[in-house]
């Protein structure tokens, strides 16, 4: 590679490296594997190395990743603080030799040392302040620098106690410790479903549900996400401690939940039998773990080493491969999903994986089957990667015994028979007999269930049941179900029956824009329906717009508004408007300011939006009035705020600032909504 070559690479990899980051850090939707990832900053790393003059503060290499939201509109807006001490991130390796290189580049400075060896939990860091023995502050990395303050969400964990007990040695007047807050299996696994009845999309990983789960805005929802936490690092200024594991155990007896399997090694053998142990029995731990931790125990030693600008020089971390399984390919499934995608699926023999049982694993598309060039009866390699379902990475051919090639990628539905579609330049092909096709219209019914459109009680069990029964054939059938007929069908009880149905009596209340998003027109999302139904007030007002009015509406672009369209131009789909109404559900709105109320926070305040924002200026004013505000036009003495944004009208901003109203960006904006949550 020339030097140009490097510097372009360089470029490359950083820019690559950022936007990993952020989907890992703020989005917790991972696109790559953590493996992957660590490939791709250690290749940047030996480069910056060996073009020095590229190096930059401002490389991933140099600083930490940051969970911080920094997206203008992120409501999830948390306050941050300072850490007191940095917070640093961990030298990792997959390589035993590095741990070796570790090992006596401490033995260099002192030759007499121990070390602590213990699990690198997957979650998400934690720092803690703890005044008085009382639980002051809990603070996310954040950039290292600045975290966010999550404390009221904390309090929520269990594990973590609000208040210290006393044991024989007593605590520090202030001390910060430090943990990682995980999701453990079994709350991941519970999350995740219900986010599949809800239509949400899965998380990755307990790593992504966990810190995920930290960030809500409502501390009661952190409540029921089952977060635990383990601390490991305690900090402060003259903490009575010679030893790092001294501290742990001292925290111990304060009722601080510390590791159980933290072990005192002497030597490089030690470690290395304790990286052995752990890499086969956490397979058997109800929490995911992703590597081990060395870390020199003298704290005065600690202290001699010191820090280089990311990480201790006195702790290292040794990663787990990624976990792969080899097991049998028994058959190919071609599965219709919801959107009418059609997705091949490979049936396995069960194999245990990252503490989960797999028996099916995603192969994508027609093409990935033929790249992966698979035949029946093949040993195949499983692994999890940055996704939820396990995937089939590979063949292993010294074990090959069948001829039996897969079949051909059906032409046809393999539910309903009709013809499948591909779009150009797109690797899935796709049922497009939405109407028609049951695992489609199943969807449908999930959509319209769900806790944002009506909110009704039941479950994709609930609904295949009925829907294979014949007793409803769409959403509206639901209104017309009765308990007799209910009764009728195996499991239901006459308290599950009225139950159900009084859910359903509750959802003819459901305001007439949650009502728009759950009839699933296409490209209809929450926010769109909203802005829709704010403009035309009425599904028959809407039913009849032209193309023109329907792009009037701010968040509505061409794609939608032909989707809109076609939707009103189906008959069956009137039939299905009109069942709806027939039923009692609303199919306009009523008061708009009651609809999309949020809060009162801003009550009685009478504001004046000018300039762009981060979003359309109509949906900033419907922001206003959701949280209780008044929208006028122009500026006067009654006038409480000027909320500007780029490029504000000029006379207007003279104007406040004559008559001494307060001008607002739309940051602080943000700041003054969300305070009360
Ligand atoms: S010690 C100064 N110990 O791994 C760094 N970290 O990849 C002190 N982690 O940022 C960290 N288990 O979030 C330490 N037993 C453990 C850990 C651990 C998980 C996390 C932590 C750290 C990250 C580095």
């Amino acid at each position: 590679m020339d030097k140009k070559e490097a510097k372009r690479r360089i470029e490359e990899l950083r820019t690559a490296i950022s936007g990993h980051n952020r989907r890992y850090y703020v989005e917790n939707a991972p696109v790559i594997s953590d493996f992957e990832y660590d490939m791709l900053m250690q290749e940047l790393a030996a480069l910056e190395k060996k073009y020095p003059e590229y190096a930059s503060a401002d490389s991933p290499t140099m600083k930490v990743g940051s969970d911080i939201d920094t997206a203008p509109a992120a409501r999830k807006q948390f306050i941050q603080r300072r850490h007191r001490y940095p917070m640093l991130s961990l030298g990792n390796t997959y390589d035993m030799g590095e741990v070796n290189a570790f090992f006596n580049r401490v033995r260099e400075m002192e030759p007499d040392f121990t070390m602590s060896a213990e699990l690198k939990f997957d979650g998400t860091a934690i720092c803690l302040t703890y005044r008085n023995g009382e639980l002051a502050m809990a603070l996310t990395r954040g950039d290292g620098v600045e975290g966010d303050d999550v404390t009221d969400n904390v309090r929520k964990i269990g594990t973590i106690p609000g208040r210290l007990e006393h044991s024989e040695v007593p605590f520090p007047d202030e001390f910060e410790i430090r943990g990682e807050i995980y999701m453990p299996y079994k709350a991941f696994d519970r999350l995740n479903e219900e986010r599949e009845i809800d239509e949400e999309q899965p998380f990755a990983n307990p790593r992504n549900a966990a810190s995920g789960s930290l960030k809500l805005l409502d501390p009661e929802e952190v409540e029921k996400r089952g977060l635990e936490c383990t601390l490991y690092h305690m900090i402060g200024e003259n903490l009575p401690f010679r030893t790092h594991v001294e501290a742990l155990a001292a925290a111990k007896s304060w009722g601080l939940p510390i590791s159980e399997h933290i072990r005192l090694c002497r030597t490089m053998e030690e470690v290395d039998a304790y990286i052995t142990e752990w890499d086969s029995r956490r397979k058997f731990l109800p929490f995911a773990t992703d590597g081990i931790v060395i870390k020199v125990n003298e704290l005065d030693l600690q202290k001699r080493l010191g820090y280089t600008a990311k990480s201790p020089r006195w702790a290292t971390a040794f990663k787990f491969q990624a976990e792969r399984a080899l097991t049998r390919l028994l058959s190919i499934d071609y599965q219709v999903g919801r959107t009418g995608a059609v997705t091949p699926v490979a049936n396995l023999e069960p194999v245990q994986l990252s503490g989960t049982v797999v028996k099916r694993a995603s192969l994508h598309n027609a093409e990935q089957i033929r790249l992966l060039d698979i035949h029946i009866g093949d040993y195949v390699y499983v692994e999890k990667g940055g996704e939820i379902i396990p995937k089939i990475t590979g063949v292993e051919l010294s074990k090959r015994n069948s001829e039996i090639l897969p079949p051909d990628f059906p032409e046809y539905c393999p539910v309903c028979g009709t013809r499948l579609v591909r779009n150009e330049g797109e690797a899935k092909s796709f049922c497009p007999n939405s109407e028609g096709c049951p695992p489609q219209i199943k969807g449908a019914i999930l959509h319209f269930i769900g806790r944002k459109a009506m909110n009704i009680n039941a479950g994709e069990a609930t609904v295949n049941q009925l829907f294979d029964a014949g007793f409803i054939k769409d959403s509206a059938g639901l209104y017309y179900l009765t308990e007799d007929r209910l009764l009728a069908l195996e499991g239901w009880k006459e308290k599950s029956a009225k139950k159900f149905l009084s859910s359903i009596e509750a959802s003819k209340s459901v305001p007439f824009p949650r009502v728009l998003f759950a009839i699933g027109i296409r490209y209809v999302g929450e926010t769109t329906a909203k802005a829709i139904a704010a403009h035309f007030k009425s599904i028959d007002a809407l039913a009849s717009a032209t193309r023109e009015e329907l792009l009037e509406v701010d968040e509505v672009g061409e794609i939608i508004a032909d989707s809109v369209l076609g939707y009103f131009s189906d008959l069956g789909h009137l039939e299905f408007l009109l069942r709806l109404r027939e039923a009692g559900v609303k199919m306009e709105s009523g008061d708009s300011a009651v609809e999309g109320k949020v809060s009162d926070i801003l009550a009685g305040s009478s504001i004046v939006v000018s300039g762009n924002f981060s979003i359309p200026r109509e949906q900033m004013k419907k922001t206003i009035e959701a949280y209780g505000g008044k929208n006028t036009g122009s500026v006067s003495s009654k006038t409480d705020y000027l909320l500007a944004g780029e490029k504000p009208g000029p006379e207007k901003i003279k104007k406040a600032e004559k008559l001494g109203i307060k001008i607002i960006s739309e940051e602080e904006f943000y700041k003054i909504i969300n305070k009360e949550s």
